[in-house]
């Protein structure tokens, strides 16, 4: 039987009753190559998922944009019926070009069929929370209203098919453009200790009982690589990953991570990522990263 472990606590955004636990599953990595296509072995994909609900996750995030639609087939025939309290959250406002690209789908027609593909791929009849994700140039959140996006999904809210709203690659003045149509549960933004371009606005959600939930927590396709995070993990006797996730909790109670993985042996590490307390002064050490020439990061 797969062991519990505490999960770094739980964070229940304003105004809802959703108690999401701190370590949570990004499912991107389940689909093909480039995010495209079936995974090379499926099986391996549906043990991960599983794996994560028996150690307890009740936060999985996914996309119809992943595979395009492999991922949430994949999660619907891993876990449906679905257990009490699985929070899964989706995002529209993108879909795939033929060529594999990340092309933007935000008229009102693309994000009410993209929220009813995600209803039909995973198999539910209700989402708990759909993130508007800006698609941009692809170098980080751009400004620009998203107000005529927001309110087709508040509109979808009404209607019941959707129950929270979040944002994904979004600028501050784009959160408070949104909040002032809904309210805003969560925010999905590039964020990790190697990349901290958005202390201020982890600050400011916090302040608002809004989730920060950081993709690229291990830096995605460029993984973290850096001297300091070594040090801290031969001291811990850790791994570099588990101190970057651990880092992580430790920076903000509003952050909610969802590291990605398509095997059971780092699921399990980075599970355990949450048993880890940092001492102040590596946090300070650590801290430096963000500065430091030598860490890579990934990048959208
Ligand atoms: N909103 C957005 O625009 C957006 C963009 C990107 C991602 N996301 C979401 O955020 C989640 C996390 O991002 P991500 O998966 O791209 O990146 P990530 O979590 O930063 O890193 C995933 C990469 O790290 C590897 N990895 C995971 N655990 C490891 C460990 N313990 N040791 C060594 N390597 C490890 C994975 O490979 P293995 O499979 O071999 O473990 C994978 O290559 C995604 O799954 C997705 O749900 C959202």
């Amino acid at each position: 039987m797969t062991k519990q472990i505490d999960l770094g606590g739980s964070f229940t955004p304003t105004g809802t009753s959703i108690g999401l636990k701190r370590m949570g599953y990004g499912a991107m990595q389940l689909a093909g190559p480039q995010v495209w296509g079936p995974p090379r072995d499926t099986d391996a994909a549906i043990a991960v998922l599983r794996e994560a609900v028996a150690a307890g996750i009740n936060h999985i995030d996914t996309s119809d944009f992943y595979g395009p639609h492999v991922t949430n087939q994949i999660i619907k025939r891993a876990l449906h019926p679905y257990p009490e309290g699985l929070v899964i959250v989706t995002k529209v406002g993108g879909r795939r070009g033929e060529d594999k690209s990340w092309v933007r789908a935000i008229s009102r027609k693309e994000l009410t069929d993209a929220v009813h593909d995600n209803l039909r791929n995973l198999g539910l009849d209700a989402l708990d929370i759909v993130n508007y994700r800006v698609m941009g140039s692809g170098h980080g959140p751009e400004e620009g209203s998203i107000a005529k996006q927001v309110t087709v999904l508040a509109e979808l809210q009404r209607q019941g098919l959707v129950r929270h709203i979040g944002l994904s690659n979004v600028t501050a003045a784009q959160v408070a453009e949104a909040q002032a149509i809904t309210d805003i549960v969560c925010v999905q933004n590039l964020y990790n200790i190697a990349n901290r371009q958005e202390d201020g606005l982890v600050d400011d959600l916090a302040h608002r009982g809004i989730a920060y939930v950081p993709f690229f927590p291990l830096g995605g396709f460029s993984p973290l690589q850096s001297s300091a995070l070594d040090a801290a993990a031969a001291a811990l006797q850790a791994t570099p990953m588990q101190v970057a996730l651990a880092w992580l909790l430790q920076r903000s109670p509003n952050i909610l991570l969802i590291p990605g993985t398509s095997s059971v042996e780092h699921l399990r590490e980075n599970l355990r990522a949450a048993t880890l307390q940092l001492p102040s002064e590596m946090v300070a050490g650590l801290d430096s990263i963000g500065g430091d020439t030598a860490a890579t990061n990934g990048n959208v």
